[in-house]
């Protein structure tokens, strides 16, 4: 099969620099190679950073792409077979379509309240000038969010065991580069026992399950048509040949939820927080728009606030949590970037590359929220939720959760980073996320402070 030009170095040494370093990886090939090269990985893949040809892949998804689950695998450990990210074809529109509805933007205003009252609850509880991992806060709050989002009012010792185990997977269990070489070579999905990573795996993955498949039982035990949380709202759910979703599909959907649904936006609220406090004039600037709000602001007022916009835009674009959109499939010959594709071939879209072009973004590596008050980006020059028939479910629910609970923080709260030495990204997983915890103090409340002194001069 003919494909555009790659790395001639051997398959293995290009995966390891994949798993290794994905971003200075993809940046050294498009120097070389351009907007579009191919890297061998577990089969040839064509990367594209061109915003025409992302345009051709992800506005054609079902003509000349198409989005099938041969290439998701790496997913199947924790999601399962039937999790909307592993389908392909009818099954994962069918899956979409389900649960598209909980996460449209009319929706959000239910979890407003939500997100408000977690945040506030998390920051309650932490030491005043003790420094701390941002994580353990933004973690916390969006972990919270999706599994009340997901089970309604959750609380008790299963809601605590299941955060905690979850916690576990996706935080600290991440950051092992021994995990992910595993998720690419299933030959080395082996259990050896609870000591090793795949075994630890493992072992939690059957304690969630365990947790996933009781609470499932329960709900069905004692069905309540009066619930509008998303479990509810799966379960009540039918295919057209009028068919309930099974136990093992609803567990496959579970799970995708409560990790795609907390783990990203965690990392995104924990960088925002990072630029923010690095940047004093950014952080002026966010306090008066955010203070010109008064106290209690409505959450649907704080989503439109334009500088509050652009801060999480360029959050989102610097350093995307999701480097690249999931992989494609081309159907037809197609010419992408100057270069022919046959059918078969495998292309994916580096959001990473596309978000640091020069001439979309002057000056790409530094971190200026003003650009998105400057210029609009076409869906296929800033991408960070991926789009076509796989664009993220949570894009609407994320950046209302970033919004709101950024709001929230700064609003209330004085924060300080311990160290503001300069911070890139690294691979965390199958995503991205800081190469080192970014530490921060809670110095106090600030909201209190200034009204004291309103209170004062009044
Ligand atoms: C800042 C937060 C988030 C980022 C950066 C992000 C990014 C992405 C990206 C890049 C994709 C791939 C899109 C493509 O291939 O075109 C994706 C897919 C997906 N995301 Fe998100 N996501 C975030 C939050 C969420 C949340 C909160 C949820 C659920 C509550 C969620 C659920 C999903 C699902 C289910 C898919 C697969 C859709 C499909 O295959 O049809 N994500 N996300």
């Amino acid at each position: 099969m003919k494909l555009p030009n790659g790395p001639q170095t051997p398959k293995m040494v290009q995966i390891l620099q994949w798993i290794f370093n994905p971003m200075s990886y993809m940046e050294a090939c498009a120097k070389r190679y351009g907007d579009i090269f191919t890297l061998q990985l577990n089969v040839p893949t064509v990367f594209v950073s061109n915003p025409q040809a992302l345009q051709q892949i992800l506005a054609n998804d079902a003509k000349q792409f198409e989005a099938p689950n041969d290439w998701n695998t790496v997913f199947v450990p924790s999601l399962g077979k039937n999790s909307v990210i592993t389908l392909g074809g009818k099954a994962h529109q069918r899956q979409r379509q389900l649960l598209l509805p909980p996460f449209h933007g009319e929706r959000m205003r239910t979890y407003g309240q939500v997100i408000n009252d977690i945040t506030e609850n998390v920051l309650r509880r932490v030491q005043i000038g003790t420094p701390l991992n941002v994580r353990s806060i933004t973690q916390a709050i969006t972990m919270r969010v999706i599994m009340q989002a997901v089970f309604g009012l959750y609380e008790g010792s299963r809601a605590e065991e299941l955060e905690k185990l979850l916690g576990l997977m996706l935080g600290k269990d991440l950051d092992s580069p021994m995990r992910t070489v595993i998720l690419y070579f299933p030959i080395l999905q082996r259990d050896l026992g609870p000591l090793t990573s795949w075994g630890t795996f493992l072992r939690r993955r059957e304690q969630v399950d365990k947790l996933l498949y009781a609470e499932i039982g329960e709900r069905r035990s004692q069905l309540d048509p009066s619930r509008t949380d998303i479990l509810s709202l799966l379960m009540a759910a039918r295919d057209e040949a009028g068919q309930a979703m099974t136990d093992e599909e609803l567990r496959d959907e579970l799970m995708t939820l409560l990790t795609a649904g907390h783990e990203t936006t965690a990392t995104a609220l924990a960088w925002a927080l990072y630029w923010i406090h690095k940047f004093p004039s950014v952080q002026e600037k966010l306090l008066a728009e955010l203070d010109s709000l008064g106290d209690n602001p409505d959450p649907s007022t704080i989503f439109k606030l334009p500088y509050l916009d652009a801060v999480c835009s360029e959050t989102l674009r610097i350093y995307p949590v999701g480097i690249l959109t999931f992989p494609r499939v081309a159907r037809t010959h197609v010419s992408l970037a100057g270069q022919e594709i046959e059918p078969g071939t495998v292309v994916i879209g580096s959001i990473y590359l596309t978000h640091h072009r020069e001439d979309l973004y002057p000056e790409p590596k530094l971190f200026k929220p003003e650009r998105f008050l400057e210029r609009q980006f076409s869906p296929y020059e800033y991408l960070p939720f991926g789009g076509g028939a796989r664009r993220c479910i949570g894009m609407a629910f994320a950046l209302f959760e970033m919004k709101v609970a950024l709001a929230k923080i700064l609003s209330r709260w004085e924060l300080a980073l311990v160290d503001d030495r300069d911070l890139r990204a690294k691979r965390r997983g199958l995503v991205s996320g800081p190469e080192r915890p970014i530490q921060i103090v809670v110095k106090g409340e600030r909201t209190v402070m200034s009204r004291n002194l309103e209170a004062i001069a009044g």
